[in-house]
């Protein structure tokens, strides 16, 4: 997939998507786990050129990234805004009121992302295939009339992208998915590739469990940089986009640090063979 240059932090580039935008392969994770700093927002926004923020209803913090947005004076336009429709909001009406309620909460007109957060929808009397597929129609209606710029999925694995494709007019722009280097689903991403879809992912740090690892410290002092920059930056090279989520300016600061050099491609592929599977976030493997 061919890079383009823009988005902000310090070189970094764009993946192109289907309908013609791009987005900026590094953005700024929040959450509800962890905590939420508006200071780090800030310093992100300001200091370090990420102009990609990833957010959801469900880590209730869109209200509080609207000030931090609005305190850092950074244009709406420079920005590229992701975030999720939580499972309570599934269903054709409910979709597009809990839209409008996020883009109310975060402060702006439009989204650049909204993703569907969870395959599993949790409607009883109606199957899973059934609330995902109306809930897309909704999707595809916000799209249409430019609510959304792009729609995606999350946690979506290859049995509910081929559910949807049959279901639906448009294709899923990108799939958000947990990938580092202990859990990349190269299947699920050589999928999504086929289609079009591109693939992000989170918690690229494994939530903080990678960077103790021998190997990963092992690189880490090759190259000259910390086990966090070694992470981010194999996942950025397998063309992956890339969240990384830090309640602190100093480690935000070191996690953009990433475009100014590469991972060899022996040392990709070894930390390629790190994969055992193991999820730190959920794990969609059961969801029908
Ligand atoms: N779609 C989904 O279902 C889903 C699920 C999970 C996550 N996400 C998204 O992905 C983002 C990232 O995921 P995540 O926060 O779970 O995991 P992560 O980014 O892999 O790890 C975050 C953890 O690592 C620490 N950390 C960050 N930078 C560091 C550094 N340079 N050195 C040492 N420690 C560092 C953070 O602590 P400090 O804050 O103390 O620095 C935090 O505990 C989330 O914020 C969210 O936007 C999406």
């Amino acid at each position: 997939m061919a890079a383009r240059q823009g988005g902000g932090a310090h070189g970094c580039p764009a993946l192109p998507l289907a309908n013609g935008r791009s987005i900026p392969v590094l953005g700024l994770g929040t959450s509800h786990q962890g905590g939420y700093s508006h200071d780090a927002v800030v310093y992100a926004l300001q200091k370090c050129g990420i102009h990609h923020i990833d957010t959801a209803k469900r880590y209730g913090c869109e209200s509080l990234l609207q000030k931090a947005i609005k305190d850092s004076g950074v244009k709406r336009e420079d920005l590229w805004i992701t975030t999720k429709l939580w499972h309570s909001d599934y269903g054709y009406e409910n979709t597009k009121k809990a839209c409008l309620e996020s883009c109310r909460r975060l402060g702006v007109e439009y989204l650049d992302l909204y993703l569907i957060h969870w395959p599993d929808a949790h409607v009883s009397g109606k199957s899973n295939r059934e609330v995902r597929a109306e809930t897309w129609r909704a999707m595809e209606e916000l799209y249409e009339k430019g609510l959304c710029r792009s729609i995606g999925v999350s946690n979506f694995l290859i049995s509910h992208l081929e559910q949807l494709e049959e279901d639906c007019v448009v294709i899923p722009h990108v799939n958000q998915v947990e990938y580092h280097p202990f859990q990349r689903p190269q299947e699920l991403v050589d999928y999504c590739r086929s289609k079009n879809i591109v693939f992000e992912g989170y918690c690229p740090l494994a939530k903080g469990e990678a960077l103790t690892h021998p190997t990963i410290i092992q690189l880490a002092k090759k190259y000259g940089r910390t086990p966090a920059q070694i992470c981010i930056r194999w996942s950025i090279q397998n063309g992956v986009v890339t969240i990384p989520k830090s309640t602190r300016a100093e480690r935000i600061q070191e996690n953009c640090k990433v475009f100014d050099f590469t991972i060899a491609e022996d040392d990709v592929e070894i930390l390629n063979g790190m994969h055992d599977g193991r999820h730190v976030s959920w794990d969609p493997g059961l969801i029908v």
